[in-house]
């Protein structure tokens, strides 16, 4: 079983954390591959709760190699931040490798990020202020700073200097802010090198020695299908590639070693910050209290931001266009505790158009901001289910549940979360196989 990939079926916030690291004590190492401290995962061991945000989940497993892979942007500050506090809390991190080829996040690009979506106003994206669009925009635009340019203070101050050039204009000029000074910035990032070097590895070489050795990698995705770039609700996406194809770029593996492709998808549906969503519950009616009730029996605010996050019910017509980009082989469901005491539980089976049905996702952004759901009523249940750690162990309506969701989402469901320990899921088929 050489690499798994293990993506976000929907707008992210579906327990990608929780799922990784349950794998992770099965797998030699766990590999960060887009995305960065836009990030937030929860993960519950015991009477502890660890917020990850650029560290790989599998941090938390003793017996594996955690990877910030080429395709992440670091902030280093963060970096830090968080391995000190993983530390405090007696987490060993010191097994963490991070790519020389991954960017870093310079101060400019947080301010930058900020004042954008303050100057787009209504049009914002309503992103998490954390430098991430500008600094991939960078890396497209062969502007960015790599991890492994701190090593070489000549070339770090020709390439500050040369971003600077136009980030100053655009600063000073558009936004009325203040120019950064290539000394500030150089200052800063050298600060980092002495900690940061013994971490940085060639990461695609180390992994391609992993595999040919037989050892297991997870690639573990940050943010999710309708987030991505190329795939996602664009322009309300994040500025990494988070589906599968991804983590090839991401981390260097090559497609042909991907043995299976794991999406995490919730029972239901959220999404942080701006842009279209069919299945939301908002306004003063049924809906608003049944979104409401989501969120907070969910606690579903951002672990990053703090925002509260938008709710609705799940859609069938993602969780099929998630397995279809991805070439998902398993979904694991989470949070179906959270449906419990709700007497009907619809489901989006296929959207309306200007009456016209579509089954899949519509070809235009105009289409699916027009989109309204098409539902399936479901009887619900009102058993505690947060102790059930077997299929029969859940009552019947939540089994009919499951498979009804198993059969409109286009691949088989592996395992379901009940809540959000460790221990609170259930295995249907074995992800490892
Ligand atoms: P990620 O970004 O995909 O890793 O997800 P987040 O950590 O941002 O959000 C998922 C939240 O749901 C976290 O607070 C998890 O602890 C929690 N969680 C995960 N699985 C379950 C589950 O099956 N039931 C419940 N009730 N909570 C869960
Ligand atoms: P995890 O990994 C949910 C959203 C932001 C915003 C858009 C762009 O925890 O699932 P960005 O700062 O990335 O430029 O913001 O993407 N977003 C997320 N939403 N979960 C995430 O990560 C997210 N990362 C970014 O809210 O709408
Ligand atoms: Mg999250």
């Amino acid at each position: 079983m050489p690499a798994l990939v293990l993506i976000g079926a929907q707008w992210g916030d579906e327990g990608k954390g929780k799922a990784t690291d349950q794998l992770g004590g099965l797998v030699d190492y766990v590999v960060k591959f887009n995305g960065g401290n836009n990030a937030g995962h929860t993960v519950v061991v015991g009477d502890e709760t660890y917020a990850l945000h650029l560290l790989p989940s599998g941090i938390l497993s003793p017996g594996c190699i955690p990877v910030i892979g080429n395709g992440v942007v670091i902030d280093l500050a963060v970096l830090f931040q968080e391995i000190d506090g993983l530390e405090a809390r007696g987490v060993d991190t010191s097994r963490l490798v991070v790519s020389a080829d991954a960017h870093v996040i310079p101060s400019y690009n947080r301010v930058l990020d900020r004042v954008t979506e303050r100057f787009l106003g209504s049009r914002k994206i309503g992103t998490t202020g954390r430098g991430i669009g500008p600094t991939y925009a960078d890396k497209m635009n062969r502007v960015g700073i790599r991890v492994q340019d701190l090593f070489d203070e000549k070339i770090l101050r020709q390439k500050v200097e040369g971003a600077l050039t136009l980030k100053n204009h655009v600063l000073v000029k558009v936004y009325n802010r203040k120019a950064v000074t290539a000394d500030s910035v150089v200052e800063e990032l050298l600060g980092y090198v002495e900690r940061l070097q013994p971490m940085v590895r060639d990461t695609g070489l180390l992994l391609s020695t992993a595999l040919h050795e037989g050892r297991t990698v997870l690639l573990e995705g940050g943010q999710a299908t309708l987030l991505d770039v190329d795939h996602g609700t664009y322009p309300f996406v994040t500025s990494s590639s988070a589906t599968s194809g991804g983590a090839c770029t991401g981390s260097g593996i090559p497609p042909n070693r991907i043995d299976k492709v794991i999406a995490v998808v919730k029972a239901y549906t959220t999404r942080v910050g701006e842009g279209p969503f069919p299945t939301e519950l908002t306004g003063d009616g049924q809906d608003g209290v049944d979104g409401e009730r989501l969120r907070t029996v969910g606690h579903e605010f951002g672990t990053t931001t703090g925002r509260p996050r938008r709710c609705g019910w799940y859609d069938a017509v993602i969780a099929r266009y998630a397995a279809r980009v991805n070439g998902v082989t398993d979904f694991v469901l989470t949070k179906l505790d959270v449906l419990t005491g709700w007497d009907t539980i619809p489901v989006c089976v296929a959207y309306e158009v200007d009456g016209k049905r579509f089954d899949e996702m519509p070809m235009t952004q105009t289409d699916f901001h027009h989109a309204t759901p098409v539902y399936e009523y479901f009887a619900g249940w009102t058993e505690d289910i947060s102790q059930a750690r077997t299929f029969e162990d859940l009552p019947e309506n939540a089994q009919r549940y499951i498979r009804a969701l198993e059969q409109m989402s286009g691949a088989p469901f592996s395992s379901v979360g009940v809540g959000p320990d460790r221990e609170q899921t259930l295995a249907l088929r074995d992800l490892l196989r």
